[in-house]
C-alpha cells in the first residue's frame, strides 16, 4: 500500500521501516516545505499520524479534508507534564481526533508499543500484541493487516471508544519502562487459552 506517515521521529521511522520491509511504499510529511504534511497525506491510501500530542491539532489542520474516506492511524499518546495522561474517562485522544476529521476512518493502534519494537513487532522470539480500536470495520482490517505484515499479533480491541483503555495502557508501559527501570525492550502480549 501507499502510506503517508506524518512525523519522521522515533515512531514514524520505526513503523515506516517495518512496512517498507514488507514492500509497502512510504512518503513522510512533517514541518518541512520539501516534505509537507499535505503531500504525504494526499499520496497515502493510509495516513499515519505520528506526531507529539501537542502537535495533533496543527497536523490535523494541515491534513484537513484530504483525510476524508481514508484510514487515519492515530499512534499518539497524550502525555503531559510529570508523565500524566492528559485525556481519558469520557473521551480519548483518538475520539478527539475523529471529531477534528469527521469523514476519516480513525483507528487507534501502535500507541501501546515502544518505538524500539515497532519495526518488527517482536521482542526476541515473542510476538507482541497490536491492540487496534476503530469504528470502521474495513479500516480496522487494513490496520490489522499492516500490523501482521510488520510481525505483530493484531487483536481487534473494539470500537474507537476502546482507545480510552489503550491510551492508559501506554502510560503503564512508559512507567514500567522509564520510571521503574525495565527499559524499552518490554511490551504487551495477550495470552489466549
Ligand atoms: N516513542 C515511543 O516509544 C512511542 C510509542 C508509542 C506512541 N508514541 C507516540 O507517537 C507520537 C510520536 O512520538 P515520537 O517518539 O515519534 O516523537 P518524535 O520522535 O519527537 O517525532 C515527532 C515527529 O513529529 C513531527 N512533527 C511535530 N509537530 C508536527 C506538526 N505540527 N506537523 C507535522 N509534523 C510534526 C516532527 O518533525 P518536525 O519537527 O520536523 O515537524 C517529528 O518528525 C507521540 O504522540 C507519542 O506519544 C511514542
Amino acid at each position: 500500500m501507499k502510506i503517508g506517515i506524518i512525523g519522521t521521529g522515533n515512531v514514524g521511522t520505526a513503523i515506516g521501516s517495518g512496512l517498507t520491509r514488507k514492500g509497502h511504499k512510504i512518503k513522510f510529511g512533517h514541518r518541512d516545505p520539501n516534505e509537507t504534511v499535505a503531500d504525504a497525506a494526499k499520496w497515502g491510501e493510509v495516513i499515519i499520524l505520528a506526531v507529539p500530542y501537542e502537535s495533533v491539532t496543527d497536523a490535523a489542520r494541515a491534513i484537513g479534508i484530504i483525510a476524508d474516506g481514508k484510514v487515519v492511524l492515530d499512534v499518539t499518546n497524550a502525555v503531559g507534564d510529570n508523565m500524566n495522561l492528559l485525556i481519558g474517562f469520557s473521551t480519548s485522544a483518538a475520539e478527539e481526533l475523529q471529531k477534528k476529521m469527521p469523514k476519516a476512518h480513525v483507528v487507534k493502534a501502535f500507541n501501546t508499543v515502544f518505538a524500539q519494537n515497532q519495526s518488527t513487532g517482536r521482542i526476541g522470539d515473542e510476538k507482541l500484541t497490536l491492540f487496534i480500536a476503530g469504528d470502521d470495520v474495513k479500516a480496522k482490517q487494513t490496520v490489522m493487516q499492516l500490523g501482521r505484515d510488520i510481525g505483530f499479533d493484531p487483536v481487534d480491541a473494539g470500537p474507537l471508544k476502546s482507545a480510552r483503555y489503550l491510551e492508559p495502557m501506554a502510560m503503564l508501559l512508559i512507567n514500567l519502562g522509564y520510571v521503574l527501570g525495565m527499559g524499552n525492550r518490554i511490551g504487551y502480549r495477550l495470552v489466549k487459552g
